[in-house]
């Protein structure tokens, strides 16, 4: 799974494809270690570096049994005579030496509990570039703690209700955050009385005007944002091209009893019927903002990556304007960090579309611990709420088109 994350750019959810044999109980341990490796993974090669004399090269199998070793060790909690007995027969007939040498010294020596992760240096750089140092700093914190779990309700009393029977707490409408815990055991699932979405994540569909009647949800799945639109009162279209991500679009509806016109469909080839009062455009990028729950796009958001996305996000700005009534809102939003797939996005797009401009949130649509900037750009930054458990990384703006 480490490889395929580090070395071909996969995410770890397909990564994790290769541990589809084993049984859940060892397949879950899997997907822990490897999730622990790549959120730790400059501060385990520097404890690794700091013992041996010759720097083993990073994709050397030394290395990575290292790793996977020292991760479970700070990140699991499992006992050293656990990790030096799975260890060491991946290194059989290989660098076994070596491996219990480093392992044996840092294990006497005492790991450090760092309440701080370094990322990688091209993510610290540009962070600290585009954010600096403060925010780079909170990013740094928060990616050493595990995320809360934020639930929304498509009703505000039932949130309420809920966070008091179950010691939650509402930063939102219709919101409530958990301790994190298996999703499936919560109260409630079942029954489709919430869904999980993180709560930067919930507040682009909060700027779809209430008035809006059509609304078309463009980058739907796995339809966070449908559910709420829809349990909002407004007709949604919700399109989207991949057909595995609708099927789970087509479940949450299901289980929330909530509605929406499913279309499958490229966007980028779409014919439209007709127009809408709203669109919201949750574009696809470098999800470099989730990088709490989803370390590996510390790794795979590479320049050329994210400048792909930005060509996508052109394009499909590009296509939603024409499906939008005169007077209508389209909301754009990405969970990125990178100023490129957010900002810089759509100033492109207003230098070429003057009957466009940009419409801030208004007083009390989305909850108070939300600014925009001069511009009326919501962008969340780690740190915001830090010591309620922060949000992810996110960016949305809404446009008005004029009538
Ligand atoms: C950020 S995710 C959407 C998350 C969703 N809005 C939610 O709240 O649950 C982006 C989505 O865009 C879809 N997508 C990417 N390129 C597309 C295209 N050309 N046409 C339609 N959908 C596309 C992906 O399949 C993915 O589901």
């Amino acid at each position: 799974m480490l490889d395929a994350v580090l070395r071909r750019g996969q995410t770890l959810e397909a990564a994790a494809s290769a541990a589809r044999a084993l049984p859940p109980a060892d397949r879950a341990l899997a997907m822990a270690i490897a999730g622990e490796t790549l959120r730790r993974l400059p501060d385990l090669d520097d404890l690794i570096d700091s013992v041996t004399r010759q720097r083993l090269p990073d994709d050397s199998k030394a290395r990575t049994v290292l790793r996977l070793a020292l991760a479970q060790k700070i990140g699991l909690g499992t006992p050293d005579h656990a990790l030096v007995a799975t260890a060491l027969p991946l290194v059989d007939g290989g660098p076994r030496r070596l491996v219990h040498g480093v392992l044996g010294t840092l294990l006497r020596r005492g790991l450090p509990v760092m309440d701080a992760l370094r990322l990688p240096e091209a993510v610290e750089q540009r962070w600290g570039a585009a954010w600096g140092d403060d925010v780079l700093a909170a990013a740094r914190r928060q990616i050493a703690k595990r995320p809360p779990l934020d639930l929304t309700f498509a009703d505000e009393a039932d949130a309420l209700a809920y966070a008091a029977a179950h010691a939650g707490t509402s930063l939102a409408l219709r919101h409530v955050r958990v301790a994190s815990s298996s999703v499936t055991e919560l109260e409630g699932y079942g029954e489709g009385r919430w869904w999980v979405q993180d709560l930067a994540a919930s507040l682009p569909a909060r700027l779809i005007p209430a008035a809006a009647k059509e609304v078309l949800d463009l980058c739907a799945a796995p339809g966070g944002k449908t559910m709420q639109m829809a349990a909002a009162g407004h007709k949604v279209t919700s399109l989207d091209a991949s057909k595995s991500r609708l099927e789970r679009l087509r479940e949450n509806l299901a289980r929330t009893h909530l509605a929406a016109d499913i279309v499958r469909a490229d966007a980028l080839e779409w014919k439209s019927r007709g127009t809408f009062d709203a669109i919201l455009l949750d574009a696809p990028c470098s999800a470099t903002g989730t990088f709490r729950r989803h370390p590996e796009v510390l790794y795979r958001a590479r320049p050329p990556i994210v400048a792909e996305n930005a060509g996508l996000q052109t394009q499909l700005l590009d296509r939603a304007r024409n499906w939008l009534k005169p007077g209508g809102s389209l909301v754009y939003s990405v969970c990125s960090l990178e100023p490129q797939e957010g900002e810089r996005a759509i100033e492109s797009f207003l230098a070429t579309q003057p009957d466009f401009a940009i419409s801030p949130p208004a007083s009390g649509e989305l909850p108070d611990f939300v600014t925009s900037s001069p511009e009326g750009y919501v962008r969340i930054l780690p740190g915001l709420l830090e010591e309620q458990g922060g949000l992810d990384g996110f960016f949305m703006v809404r446009l008005v088109r004029h009538a």
